[in-house]
């Protein structure tokens, strides 16, 4: 990634970047220049990711506080968000939660209706919430030859190859993320707005009890790495810069895979 600040000027707001990818995301933005919006349910750590960035970088950075699952709050981060700055360059669909997992008790027809509410809400509907609020900007803004760009963290439960029992409701909510992030790349090319997608295979962050729980799931897969290492937050934090950058400015539908090979690998090595 080149040297210069490619987003100078620009805002990018983050779902959950109170830790994990979100965190790592808003990290590496803001050492382009770009100027942040940080949402999460935990305002601890939205504060310790702002420490962080505050450390090495001059960004402006605005936290708020809100539940993406519920439209009132997301529009009062819209407020909040245009109160403070004239811009929103970045949408970043990050924030989500994770089925338990490992036995069948996890088995989506054996799920409580409570979670299958919780992940929707969150995983699905928060993105919606949170696209169908903020695109009306981004169609206004004069940025060319890209008004706007949005990325949706999907997973790669929800692809052909990861489709996971074990985490079934998880696995559906990613799969219609996925289904989104083309849906809104044909809904809003016509305003200059890409739509992408990042789809993570297996990477430790908060959202995992342990690493330990981490290397027995993927026995329990049957999961071994082409590239044998767990993936580490900047991996995607790095595609995410990518997809801001001008080099992308022609990608837009896409869900990329980014996973050591795991996708290709269940059940093969
Ligand atoms: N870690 C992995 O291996 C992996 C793999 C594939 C996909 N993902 C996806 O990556 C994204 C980030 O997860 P992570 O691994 O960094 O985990 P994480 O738990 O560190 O981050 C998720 C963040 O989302 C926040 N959040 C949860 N509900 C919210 C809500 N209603 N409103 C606002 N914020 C909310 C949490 O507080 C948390 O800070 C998630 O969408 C997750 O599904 C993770």
């Amino acid at each position: 990634m080149s040297e210069e600040k490619f987003l100078d000027g620009k805002v990018a707001l983050i779902t959950g970047a109170g830790s994990g990818f979100g965190r790592e995301m808003a990290l590496s933005f803001a050492s382009k220049g770009a100027d942040l919006v940080l949402n999460d349910i935990n305002l601890e750590g939205l504060e310790e990711t702002r420490d962080m960035i505050l450390k090495s970088e001059k960004s402006d950075v605005l936290l708020v506080k809100a539940d993406i699952s519920k439209i009132d709050e997301v529009k009062e981060m819209r407020k909040k968000a245009f109160i403070h700055f004239n811009n929103l360059y970045i949408l970043v669909n990050n924030a989500g939660v994770r089925g338990v997992g490992k036995r069948a008790s996890s088995f989506s027809l054996s799920s409580k209706e409570s979670e299958y509410d919780r992940i929707m809400d969150v995983n699905l509907k928060g993105a919606w919430n949170m696209t169908r609020v903020f695109s009306k900007k981004m169609k206004n803004q004069s940025y060319r030859p890209i008004a706007g760009k949005i990325i949706n963290i999907t997973s790669c439960a929800g692809t052909d190859c990861g489709s996971n029992p074990l985490i079934g409701l998880y696995s559906v909510s990613k799969a219609g993320l996925i289904m989104f992030t083309k849906i809104w790349a044909l809904e809003l090319g016509a305003s200059h707005i890409t739509v992408n997608a990042i789809c993570p295979g297996i990477f430790f962050t908060p959202i995992y009890e342990s690493r330990e729980f981490i290397k027995e799931w993927m026995k329990l897969r049957n999961v071994s790495l082409p590239i044998d290492r767990i993936g580490e937050t900047t991996d995607v934090a790095d595609v995410a810069l990518f997809l801001t950058s001008p080099a992308a400015d022609y990608i837009t539908g896409q869900n990329i895979i980014i996973d050591g090979g795991m996708t290709i690998s269940i059940n093969k090595l």
